[in-house]
């Protein structure tokens, strides 16, 4: 492995891939202060590393109460995102996959799809970039079902996640919605097992097919999901900061992501919502390095793993598993750790 003597270099360099971030929890604070500059003069409180919310609708209430009303015009969108992904390719992410609300489109005075093309112009070239269609598991209804329809056919969208409060359960209408965007060739995952319970993680992967689940902490409670997830080769796109300042775990120590990847599980690191954690692709990893004991072998190990799951041909993937190798100093194989 070449040499990087500090932690930080060594991070920065690796090439990385972020495969679980809201736009919507992205808005950078200089234009949080634009929407209420007394509020945002200084960077909010629970961008403090000992900052916890109190439960998860307190963390939503956010976004309510400030962070949509950003998010009303295609303009909007392509300012903070512009910003968003800049700022991640400062960080050597060369791939990233993120969502966009579909509860926006009521707000809009513009056909909904300007929103995603808005969102695509702002992607710069040096990013590979997908975007997902986000909704909250109960969204199919009114104007918002035929537009879910209508959108998951647009080239824009790589694919649909369901996130929000992880109740009630999985709806009837999602099983079938996702199955056909799959039947789209897209990629479908769900947000599951952050605050629920190991049976809602195998039901985001047995009824409605996903092989990508958001967070999947739960699934650690029952062996018998753990091993499914491992035999359907499902992968966690995991946050730990997030998960901490949620209370989702106790701490980074106690995270069960070392678990899951002992477990054989496809696990990937990202940073869900950076508004509202203060947190960087850069200080995911850091974190676990420095709080969990992770190595430089196990950071390799993720990046490599975001780059397995990425929907990217075969060829594309290698040229970043040839990337990471090179950032190592490794002639060969796929940046399998070490
Ligand atoms: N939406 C934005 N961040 C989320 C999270 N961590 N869990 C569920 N829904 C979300
Ligand atoms: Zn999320």
């Amino acid at each position: 492995m070449a040499h990087f003597s500090d932690l930080g270099d060594f991070v920065q360099q690796l090439p990385k891939t972020e495969t679980h971030l809201h736009l919507e929890g992205s808005l950078p604070l200089e234009l949080a202060r634009k929407l209420d500059p007394e509020k945002f003069a200084e960077p909010p409180p629970y961008w403090r590393p000992d900052f916890r919310f109190h439960d998860f609708a307190e963390f939503q209430e956010q976004f309510d109460r400030y962070f949509f009303h950003w998010f009303v015009s295609p303009e909007n969108y392509y300012d903070s995102c512009k910003i968003v992904f800049e700022r991640l390719v400062a960080q050597n992410c060369v791939y990233l996959e993120a969502s966009f609300h579909l509860g926006v489109a009521e707000n809009l005075s513009v056909p909904f799809r300007e929103v995603a093309r808005a969102i695509h112009a702002a992607s710069p070239p040096e990013l590979e970039f997908r975007l997902f269609l986000g909704m909250f598991r109960d969204h199919y209804q009114g104007q918002l079902a035929g537009l879910l329809d209508e959108a998951i056919t647009w080239d824009e969208i790589a694919g649909v996640d369901l996130h929000g409060f992880e109740h009630p359960a999985f709806q009837r209408w999602s099983a079938e919605v996702w199955s056909r965007v799959r039947s789209l060739g897209k990629v479908t995952k769900a947000h599951a097992g952050e605050f629920s319970s190991a049976e809602d993680v195998r039901q985001a992967v047995i009824d409605l097919g996903v092989r990508r689940v958001q967070h999947g902490l739960r699934a650690i409670d029952d062996p018998t999901v753990v091993e499914m997830l491992k035999t359907e080769e499902v992968t966690l796109d995991m946050t730990p900061i997030s998960n901490v300042k949620l209370m989702a775990v106790p701490s980074m120590r106690e995270h069960p992501i070392r678990q899951f990847m002992r477990a054989g599980i496809n696990c990937t690191i990202s940073t869900d919502d950076p508004m509202l954690f203060g947190n960087s692709l850069n200080g995911e990893y850091m974190g676990l390095a420095n709080d969990a004991g992770f190595t430089r072998g196990d950071l390799v190990q993720l990046a490599s793993n975001g780059f397995a799951v990425a929907d990217l041909s075969t060829e594309k993937k290698q040229e970043f598993f040839a990337r990471l190798d090179q950032t190592l100093g490794r002639s060969t194989g796929h940046g399998a750790g070490g």
